[in-house]
């Protein structure tokens, strides 16, 4: 049993691998949080917190002094009820109250997990985990009935979070926020580390200490966006990557989002995950639900690589709904960076034939091939094929590319369209604006308003007839601006603030209509590199393209930070020309190859124009992935050396039996005269002999982990050089 409750003294227990969760209902209703953290024995302590008041705090209840909300640590806070740090729902109901207190009304234990209706979760069978679900409710009114569920998987370190606010009254009520989860980690004695950046330096971790007010990570942008990745880590301040109490969270989710740690008065740190209440509101009609996204709490008592290795595990496992998650991914070419618009058949087919020789398996046809888009600045939405560049269409060309033995895959932006198109044209108020019908451009394009159904229903069919009219068997779906005048033609003045969010439930039917009948076809994604790279998008496409940016180095940076929260399967990496097109920096080719091995690899660059040297290297890259990709898809990954303040990047990925390892290093700039480098290995087995396949060099699995292979010869700027072992059978 993972959930154990105390009926008497009503606290439950929840246990997952090595993590216990401890919550307790107060005499006066209030769910109190207890505990997160290492696995406890114990089960239903009867009284852990006990209530003390500070001094200048008002009490919760006349005649009780010892009992503020302010000091309490709480599970669901909420605003004018004695408590003053941020809150975790904020409503005004009809009559223009808005502010109530929840009490506890019941509670259920299932198996299995709660249907959160219209957004991507992740998912289990009832063996697997176990929910408790607390109903709280508006004692006042008894309007409004709020369920917190708390899902335990008991192969993990994690438990994920999820409310359900419901309208149980005769009139409306509205919703300005409503947290995922929320709770009050005794003191403030942590670190915080989110993963920050932009357009083309995507999730780069950024840690800070805790001090009074708040640590806020959030986006506006209508995506998850480029520049704040909805998750936040709370750890020690001497947390490393091998040791420290770590605790992980992330949303499920893919939109405006608020990731807050909050240090109050009594020194307590408070953290709320959810939908960002910027520019948010929600109006809720009497016998209707609004489900909050799900946040996944990952706790490690060894550091940030195992909290790493277990959101992997658990990602790889219960979060994409994708046939292929659990696929070796295919070696692909995408033409956008070797031909960018400026291409037609001929070349498409002259470059394709060069990847099937070096062993390419899937050939990707990026932007330009549809309407009249020579450039960016038109023709989105008008999804048919331009047959001045592409005579025949794309089965044509699928059919050529099948025949040299590889796949073909496309590129679709379908939530875009251009002022300059046919759909535009035709719908004009298709696309997000404000009451004024002001329509602000960026890349010259509009977002269409998916909160709207006949706009849902028109991607649906317009991508059900490009995935059809060829052999599609992948899709790149992009994204390409952030979102302003965010507003529907088709809601009333009071529902406007609900467009952001509308939006994303739109997104969300229509991929799981497009993927639900389109099963086979490998799905990734992208915005504008990784503007949208979430565990909400996973749910749907098991794969997102990183980043723009492919720069070796650049590369390294962005795919470590990416690895603290995603499998590194997950990350679409391209091995691109040089100099690069983002950086200008050149980098040599085998490093560009190396780097991008750790993930679902590919090529994007003209291979046409490679010399002959060059195309014997690419082969080897090719050959090399092919032998090392099960590996990538479901080993352990450890990051080793930091790009970010060490003049090496180092990762490597161990088999879960540790029979197999590859080990990747990376130097940014040769120093002169510089001391070797050594590797050390991390999760191997100390006593296993592990053979190193290329020089056949036999090595122990301690000597690899405690001494390290040495006297690592990087002689270049951004050299790099990779291992890969195998242990020998144990004689008998
Ligand atoms: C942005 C993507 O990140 C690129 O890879 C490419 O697909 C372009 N869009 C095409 O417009």
């Amino acid at each position: 049993m993972s959930i154990i409750v105390d009926e008497e003294a009503l606290v439950f227990q929840l246990d997952a691998k090595d993590v216990s969760y401890l919550l307790r209902i107060h005499k006066y209703g209030v769910p109190i949080h207890l505990y997160h953290g290492k696995r406890l024995k114990c089960a239903c302590p009867e009284k852990i917190f006990e209530d003390y008041m500070k001094p200048y705090t008002p009490c919760y209840r006349e005649g009780d002094p010892d009992f503020s909300l302010e000091t309490a640590p709480q599970e669901y806070p909420l605003y004018g009820v004695t408590d003053y740090r941020p809150e975790a729902l904020q409503l005004t109901l009809a009559d223009g109250v808005s502010s109530f207190e929840l009490q506890y009304k019941s509670h259920k234990v299932f198996a299995g997990k709660p249907v959160i209706k219209g957004l991507p979760a992740t998912f289990c069978n009832d063996e697997e985990a176990q929910t408790l679900a607390v109903l709280l409710q508006s004692p006042d009114n008894e309007q409004v009935w709020v369920e917190l569920f708390y899902t335990v998987f008991e192969k993990y370190n994690v438990i994920t979070r999820s409310a359900k606010i419901s309208n149980v009254g005769n009139a409306p009520f509205t919703i300005h926020g409503a947290a995922s989860m929320a709770i009050d980690f005794p003191g403030n004695g942590y670190d915080t580390i989110n993963l920050g950046g932009a357009y083309g330096k995507e999730r780069w971790p950024d840690r800070m200490t805790l001090h009074t007010g708040e640590r806020r990570v959030s986006s506006t942008t209508g995506a998850s966006s480029h520049v704040e990745s909805p998750f936040l880590m709370l750890c020690d301040h001497d947390a490393t990557e091998t040791a420290g109490n770590v605790y992980g969270f992330n949303l499920v989710y893919s939109g405006n989002h608020e990731c807050v740690a909050h240090v109050g008065a009594a020194g307590d740190t408070r953290v709320l995950l959810g939908i960002n209440p910027a520019n948010f509101s929600w109006l809720l009609e009497p016998g209707e639900d609004f489900y909050t996204p799900e946040a996944v709490l990952v706790y490690s008592d060894q550091g940030i690589g195992q909290m790493s290795r277990t959101f992997h595990d658990f990602y790889r496992q219960h979060l994409s709904r994708s046939l292929h998650a659990q696929k070796v991914r295919p070696v692909l070419i995408n033409n956008w960076e070797a031909t960018y618009f400026d291409f037609d058949h001929d070349k498409i087919v002259s470059i394709a034939k060069k990847a099937a020789e070096v062993g390419v398996e899937l050939f990707v046809l990026d932007d330009g091939w549809f309407g009249k888009r020579n450039f960016d600045n038109c023709s989105l939405g008008d999804w048919y094929v331009n047959e001045t560049k592409l005579p025949g269409g794309l089965r044509v060309l699928a059919n050529k590319i099948n025949d040299m033995g590889m796949d073909f895959g496309i590129w679709v932006e379908p939530e875009m369209v251009s002022p300059d198109s046919d759909l535009y044209r035709e719908h004009p108020d298709w696309c997000l604006h404000t009451g004024t019908g002001k329509r602000y451009q960026s890349r010259d394009q509009l977002v269409l308003d998916l909160s709207r159904t006949e706009v849902q229903d028109y991607i649906i069919n317009a991508m059900a007839t490009v995935f059809s009219s060829a052999s599609v068997a992948y899709v790149k779906w992009d994204m390409n601006r952030p979102m302003t005048n965010v507003g529907s033609k088709a809601l009333a003045p009071e529902r406007q603030k609900e467009v952001a969010h509308r939006y994303m439930l739109g997104l969300y039917r229509v991929m799981d209509v497009l993927t639900d009948r389109f099963p086979d076809i490998l799905f990734e994604g992208c915005a504008g590199g990784g503007g949208r790279f979430d565990a909400g998008m996973l749910h749907y496409m098991p794969q997102f393209w990183a980043s723009d940016d492919t720069d070796a180095w650049e590369r390294c940076k962005i795919q470590y930070g990416t690895s603290y929260v995603f499998p590194p399967i997950c990350s679409g990496n391209h091995v691109s020309a040089v100099p690069n097109h983002q950086t200008q920096r050149i980098t040599p080719l085998h490093t560009r190859g190396n780097v991008a091995l750790s993930g679902a690899f590919g090529f994007e660059l003209d291979l046409t124009a490679l010399s002959k040297e060059e195309l014997t290297e690419i082969k080897r890259q090719v050959c090399l992935y092919k032998k090392i990709r099960g590996l990538v898809l479901d080993g352990d990954f450890y990051r080793i050396h930091n790009p970010f303040t060490e003049n090496i990047c180092g990762w490597q990925i161990v088999s879960k039996d540790k029979t197999e390892v590859v080990a990747i290093l990376t130097q940014k700039l040769f120093i002169p005269n510089s001391r070797n480098t050594y590797f050390k290995f991390q999760g191997l087995d100390p006593k296993g002999l592990y053979q190193e396949i290329e020089t056949g060099n036999n090595y122990y699995g301690d000597e690899l982990m405690y001494m390290g292979i040495q006297n690592i010869k990087l002689m270049k700027d951004f050299d790099s050089c990779i291992f890969h072992l195998r242990m020998l059978p144990i004689e008998s």
